[in-house]
């Protein structure tokens, strides 16, 4: 493959489709999942060998609890597989892991879990793989306005220096850049309450494919158009030349 210049620090996947690949194959929508799930890991790893340095993932929003219980609780039981996995693996591929979103609401045993991960890879240099779970980007924005609102009542903020940065530095992603690049599959022009503040100025990559069926033509596919953009963050082209 030739090599690809412009490659994005940081990659925000929807992983959409999981219920129609398995309706497509008269399977239960579970199946779907179980196979979206197990794809994450080899999008991690070519990813990471492509250049990209962080990647985040929508495993799961705070809307989907309105999902049917047994769904839910498929996810859930996926997650707490590939968090098990994760703590092994992370120590062979030297992948940082993190989980952002709303904890309280998860089983105790998987807040757990989460915890022992992000200790156990926390200086690890390889990927910096993020898991949104239980995540929503209005939630995130408004947790960080409650923080912030505590801080100032508490005398840590001064109101008219307080800037951008300061409130990004409230969110769960406070410590990973925004995203350069959303990549949705399944074909919908949506943002799903995803990083609301974060994607600000990504670039919006959909496609057709469903995420079980998301592979490597397909990523470079996404890599490609990326590399393609001309990203002026609101201001004009000026290397005109
Ligand atoms: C969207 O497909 C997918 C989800 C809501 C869940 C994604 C979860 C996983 C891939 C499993 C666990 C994650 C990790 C990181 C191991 P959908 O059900 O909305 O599909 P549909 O739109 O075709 O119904």
């Amino acid at each position: 493959m030739a090599e690809v210049k412009n490659v994005p620090l940081h990659v925000a996947i929807i992983m959409d489709g999981n219920g129609r690949w398995a309706k497509k194959r008269f399977l239960p929508r579970t199946a779907g999942h179980a196979a979206g799930s197990k794809i994450v890991e080899n999008i991690c790893e070519l990813a990471f060998n492509k250049g990209v340095k962080y990647l985040t993932v929508y495993a799961f929003s705070t809307e989907n609890w309105k999902r049917p219980d047994s769904e839910v609780k498929t996810i859930m039981n996926l997650l707490r597989e590939y968090l098990k996995d994760c703590i092994k693996k992370s120590t062979k591929n030297n992948m940082r892991i993190r989980v952002i979103g709303e904890r309280s609401r998860l089983d105790e045993d998987i807040q757990n879990q989460i915890k022992e991960l992000e200790e156990a890879s926390k200086n690890n240099t390889g990927l910096n793989f993020t898991v949104a779970l239980n995540y929503g980007g209005r939630d995130d924005i408004l947790r960080a306005a409650r923080k912030a609102a505590h801080d100032y009542k508490d005398g840590k903020i001064d109101i008219d220096a307080f800037e951008e940065k300061d409130f990004a530095a409230y969110l769960d992603t406070k410590d990973i850049p925004d995203p350069d690049l959303l990549i949705r599959t399944s074909g919908e022009f949506r943002i799903s309450n995803y990083m609301m503040w974060q994607l600000a100025y990504s670039e919006i990559y959909v496609t057709d494919v469903l995420w079980p069926d998301f592979n490597e033509a397909e990523l470079d596919k996404a890599l490609a158009y990326f590399a393609a953009r001309d990203r002026r963050f609101g201001g004009i082209k000026t290397d005109n030349k």
